[in-house]
């Protein structure tokens, strides 16, 4: 059917300052003034349900090429309408690294069909080796959208400040994202202190993603260049941060959901679904996170949705970095965030969608009439995370037996209904 009519539902489109029960309409994948449904109009029951604009997840590993047994395009695309993300970016640590046009188009073509759109982020050295640049303008013109080594640093720093020059360039305009990180003083299994004494295992100091944060903000200030923070976790990197934004420096920033709720206390257990780089920190920096978040220096909440099969989870020190988190995000964040008094529903819709539009300069974060039709319908609802029920290809989730408190019941995206959990 080519339209959608969502009726009696509670429309919040921040953007537009709505709040208000009424209809939605889409026809052929765009938002249109209501209109009487006819045979070619399928008609959805709105209430009690909340409409959105979808959810744009600034930070996600597709694995695809490379490592499929984790996720895929079309796998990673499920789990995000499951989560009511309606757009993403995919990270270019895939094997091969997202370094050249080729893997560029792979990506893209196998996205065309998927249920949710892929914005590609393309590597700033070769192989995410830190030393050789790309070809930023054949990555553009394959269809990047972002530039990043994302699950490294840019080891060298003068190639890390010619690509936050090139993406600024008026006639290629796209965001540099900057994963922080020290190389001589990372490399932990979980957070540097009380927790990484008690286990015996190495930890990982907030020093590595403050020095790396810190040398992001210099360039970015140093040169009147932007640039955005990924997965912020310490009260440090919040603190520059929001000194920087201050003092006029463009820094865009982003932390995760598991930074909001969940401490390295989860690590006492030796299980690696708790596992990730930057790793769980303290009570301190959990609430530092949520005071950024607040008063707006943090701008997003992003996943790092990263996937890991079962039998590479298992190992608790050999395990790799990561947890998945697109089908919890809204939700975490919505317990933590909106249940906890700190943000308005509008105001997590801003962090989860307006500013990630705004921030990867696309469409969306809105229900505007004329605009493509990618919205969420969720609910305060209790339910508990089962792993098994996912729909991402690997389970890592660390919010796994969690009781969260709202829940997305139907995502559209393009005017097609690629979730439906209503009849749950
Ligand atoms: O935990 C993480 N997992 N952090 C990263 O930076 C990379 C990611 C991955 O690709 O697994």
């Amino acid at each position: 059917m080519n339209k959608l009519l969502i009726r009696n539902v509670r429309i919040l489109d921040p953007v537009n300052a709505v709040d208000e029960t009424g209809d939605i309409f889409i026809r052929n994948g765009s938002f249109a003034p209501p209109e009487r449904p006819d045979n070619d109009t399928l008609v959805i029951d709105g209430s009690g349900l909340t409409a959105a604009p979808g959810l744009i997840d600034l930070h996600v590993h597709l694995r695809d090429p490379g490592q499929t047994e984790k996720e895929d395009i079309l796998s990673g695309c499920r789990a995000a309408a499951a989560g009511g993300v309606t757009q993403l970016l995919a990270m270019p640590n895939t094997k091969p690294a997202v370094d050249s046009p080729e893997t560029v188009r792979y990506i893209l073509a196998k996205a065309e069909n998927a249920d949710a759109k892929v914005h590609v982020v393309g590597a700033i050295t070769k192989g995410l080796g830190g030393h050789e640049a790309t070809d930023i303008q054949a990555l553009y013109d394959a269809g990047i959208s972002a530039l990043s080594d994302d699950g490294v640093p840019v080891l060298d720093t003068s190639i890390m400040v010619a690509a936050m020059k090139t993406a600024a360039r008026p006639d290629i305009d796209i965001p540099v994202t900057a994963h922080c990180e020290d190389p001589y003083l990372a490399g932990g299994k979980v957070n540097e202190g009380a927790v990484s004494e008690a286990l015996g295992v190495k930890g990982m100091p907030c020093a590595a993603e403050d020095a790396g944060t810190a040398r992001e903000l210099a360039l970015a200030e140093s040169y009147g260049l932007p640039v955005h923070i990924c997965h912020v976790s310490t009260a440090v990197s919040a603190a520059m941060i929001r000194a920087a934004k201050q003092r006029g420096v463009r820094v865009t920033a982003e932390t995760a959901p598991h930074y909001l709720m969940l401490t390295e206390e989860a690590l006492l257990k030796r299980d690696a679904d708790y596992r990730m780089n930057p790793p769980l920190r303290t009570e301190h920096d959990r609430q530092a996170m949520i005071e950024a978040l607040r008063d707006g220096t943090i701008d997003a909440v992003a996943t790092d949705h990263a996937p890991h099969t079962p039998a590479e989870k298992s190992d608790f020190v050999q395990a790799p970095n990561g947890s998945v988190g697109m089908e919890t995000s809204f939700a975490a964040a919505y317990t933590v965030l909106v249940k906890g008094g700190i943000l308005s529903e509008s105001e997590l819709i801003e962090k989860m969608s307006v500013n990630p539009a705004r921030i990867l300069k696309t469409y969306g974060g809105t229900l505007s009439i004329g605009t493509p039709a990618d919205l969420m319908l969720y609910r305060e609802e209790e339910w508990t995370v089962d792993p098994e029920k996912l729909h991402g290809k690997s389970k890592n989730t660390p919010f796994k037996g969690m009781t969260l408190a709202a829940k997305v019941k139907l995502t559209v995206y393009h005017g097609r209904v690629v979730f439906n959990d209503l009849t749950n």
